[in-house]
């Protein structure tokens, strides 16, 4: 069977690490990177770190606004497939890359396969909740991570082709962490020991692109006094520079980190403050207690028994006491499965071919 990948964006290729490997043990792969993240530290590291197949294709799309990015994915990606003529073609998440291949294959009939689907905020103003909404009604199978991403497809009249595998990311955790631990050395290279630090990501729009609540974060992290390790995304720090914030004393900002340093940085931290998807549920993984700067999630698992919380960036007293109370969640349940979706996505795969 051939199946078409498409990657883009720096979560989809850490989903895509352990799925790649199983796939490639019975089928044939051709990825395809869209070039949505292009940064050596948002794209290469992962291919090198998580030994990921060098792209077949790199489409060399870049950056741009929402309709110009994902049409110039669309033009792209429909060559590729007409060429290639794949049996399915597989997209991960929800960013501008995932919309773009489902749209391009389902107008070939070409059948789709989304890793990650029935994820619902329930915000439209997130343009993610586009991407998520409008490919999984493009999609033949749809692999959720959760019981609440069946039950949000069946509310939309999705029953159809409907897995529930667990979630890929907790496939890459389980599978680096040991490795993590042992090579990565960022704890020293910061300056930092185990519990004595948050971790900090901040790139969604919502928080970016309104300089309120970047002032009303920042002076909350000053206000803390806690030391923080942010990590910045390339987005945040084209705001942090237009908005003219001044950084403050105890945030370490660095720039983006590979996988490893990364899950080495959120594992020994006392408490994680961030925006992401990814690093909300890496954090309830690592039974790290995560403090999320944002008005809802997709990750509701992650709010059970206080491990993840709610806080309106824009209330910095608010957001500074979640960052200076001690956080002592309750009981912690799998709710992102065992570590082995990848090897179910392949044998649902095979059922389907
Ligand atoms: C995208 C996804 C988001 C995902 C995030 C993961 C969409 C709509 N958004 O957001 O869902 O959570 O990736 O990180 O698909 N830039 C660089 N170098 C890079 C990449 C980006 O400098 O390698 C800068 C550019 O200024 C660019 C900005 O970051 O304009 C935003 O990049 P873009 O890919 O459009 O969106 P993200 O915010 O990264
Ligand atoms: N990540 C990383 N380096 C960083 C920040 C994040 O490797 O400096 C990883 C993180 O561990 C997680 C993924 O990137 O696996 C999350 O991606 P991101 O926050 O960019 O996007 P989202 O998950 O919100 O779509």
């Amino acid at each position: 069977m051939r199946v078409v990948t498409i990657v883009g964006a720096r979560p989809q290729f850490i989903k895509c690490a352990p799925v790649s490997r199983e796939l490639r043990k019975k089928h044939e792969e051709i990825l395809v990177h869209t070039g949505q993240h292009y940064d050596y530290g948002m794209s290469d590291i992962f291919f090198e770190e998580l030994s990921i197949p060098k792209p077949d294709y790199n489409l060399g799309i870049g950056s741009g606004n929402h309709g110009a990015q994902t049409g110039a994915m669309l033009a792209a990606i429909e060559e590729v497939l007409l060429k290639e003529k794949p049996d399915w073609l597989l997209v991960y998440g929800d960013t501008n890359s995932t919309v773009a291949g489902a749209l391009a294959a389902a107008k070939l009939h070409i059948p789709v396969i989304h890793v990650e689907a029935g994820l619902r905020s329930f915000d439209k103003r997130m343009p993610e909740e586009i991407n998520r909404i409008m490919t999984d009604h493009l999609s033949d199978l749809l692999i959720c991570p959760t019981e609440t991403a069946v039950a949000n497809l069946k509310t939309e009249g999705i029953v159809n082709g409907v897995y529930h595998v667990g979630d890929v990311m907790a496939d890459a955790v389980l599978y680096n962490k040991r490795r993590a631990s042992l090579h990565s050395k960022i704890l020293e290279n910061v300056g930092v020991s185990k519990g004595q630090y948050i971790a900090a990501t901040i790139h969604r729009p919502s928080n970016t692109d309104s300089k309120e609540n970047m002032e009303s974060i920042f002076s909350a992290f000053a206000k803390s006094g806690k030391m923080i390790v942010f990590p910045i995304h390339p987005r945040t720090r084209k705001y942090l520079a237009e908005y003219q914030i001044a950084v403050p004393e105890n945030v370490h900002l660095i720039e983006p980190l590979g996988y490893l340093d990364m899950l080495q940085l959120t594992a020994n931290a006392e408490k994680v403050v961030t925006d992401s998807g990814g690093v909300q549920k890496e954090a309830y993984i690592l039974k790290v207690p995560c403090v999320t700067l944002r008005e809802n999630t997709e990750w509701v698992e992650t709010l059970n028994n206080g491990w993840n919380k709610l806080i309106n960036s824009a209330e910095s007293n608010t957001v500074w006491q979640s960052l200076s109370e001690t956080i002592t969640p309750g009981d912690w349940l799998p709710v992102f499965g065992d570590g082995h979706g990848a090897e179910s996505i392949v044998d649902i795969l095979d059922r389907h071919s």
